[in-house]
């Protein structure tokens, strides 16, 4: 079974800083380096270092070395990258001195999926694929039909979120990848349990993974719920930890592993990523995560 993945692809700039910076300051940064990211450009490696089977679709534009590199380097199958000729997506992240970040994104290629490109990249997707989506490009009206239509398993990671979102067929979603705020639009709710009960109220065929930061993570279904709690490390850069949990869970998933099982195999592979600095670079390989204790 496959997994394509239709996602983003930035370059990152990082800026590590004491304060981020407020409205009207001007700060220096105590550090800066330029990683390899974006949510489907970490998924994709958090995948395919989990063990899976992954095609990146995607659009880079100049300068995007780094990132065919970072994909073709753990992988990824990514004969079916798009290349324009303009910006690619890039990211202005700041990392504070306790490893949360604030993050600037500008689309450039990722806004530039249009209907052709999406069925070159689907063209042969089978029924009981697994298609994984952010919300870092353009037309993800068209590819939730079209994966549809093909009889597709889809996990959504609705991140950003954005109000564009909720105008969606999210009745098609079969795996939900969510953090807390993003329960919070989805539902109205704020509690982590009635966040939880209110999904799978709205989307029965459905199965929840809600992430909970320092609270760990939470599944919840029609038939089951359980709470992973994380594992305690000194964070460096909480950068793709998300992403990172997102690759781990449904390479699991797809390898057979019960969802108490997934969920501690995401949980350990987030843990690591936490402790490093950086985006995809920050992803742990499999036998990292095997021996973790
Ligand atoms: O989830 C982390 C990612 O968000 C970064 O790599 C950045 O590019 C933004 O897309």
């Amino acid at each position: 079974m496959k997994i394509y993945n239709l996602g983003s692809l930035n370059i990152d700039y990082v800026y590590n800083v004491k304060n981020f910076v407020r409205p009207g300051e001007t700060i220096s940064s105590t550090n800066y380096s330029v990683f390899p990211g974006g949510k489907g450009l970490n998924q994709s490696v958090a995948l395919s270092r989990a063990g899976a089977n992954v095609l990146h679709g995607g659009i880079v534009g100049n300068n995007s070395e780094i990132l065919t590199d970072t994909l073709k380097n753990s992988g990824v199958d990514i004969s079916r990258l798009k290349h324009i000729d303009g910006a690619s997506g890039h990211a202005i992240i700041q990392v504070d001195k306790s490893g949360q970040n604030c993050i600037l994104l500008f689309g450039g290629a990722n806004q530039m999926f249009d209907e052709e490109y999406i069925d070159s990249v689907l063209y042969d997707a089978e029924k009981g694929d697994l298609i994984l989506l952010q919300n870092e490009i353009n037309a993800l009206d068209i590819i939730f039909e079209k994966a549809n239509k093909l009889g597709l398993e889809i996990a959504f990671n609705p991140s950003p979120f954005k109000e564009n979102i909720k105008a969606l067929p999210l009745h098609y979603v079969k795996w939900w990848l969510v953090n807390e705020i993003e329960g919070q639009e989805l539902t109205g709710e704020n509690e982590p349990s009635k966040i939880a009960e209110a999904m799978i109220n709205k989307y029965p065929n459905s199965n929840l993974v809600l992430t909970l930061g320092k609270n760990g993570a939470m599944f919840k279904s029609k038939q089951k719920e359980f709470i992973q709690p994380i594992f305690q490390i000194p964070v460096v850069d909480t950068t793709a930890a998300g992403d990172t949990f997102t690759g781990f869970l449904l390479a699991a998933i797809m390898d057979g592993k019960s969802e108490e099982d997934a969920l501690l195999f995401a949980t350990k592979a987030s843990t690591l990523a936490v402790s490093r600095k950086g985006a995809s670079v920050s992803i742990p390989t499999l036998s990292e995560v095997e021996s973790f204790k």
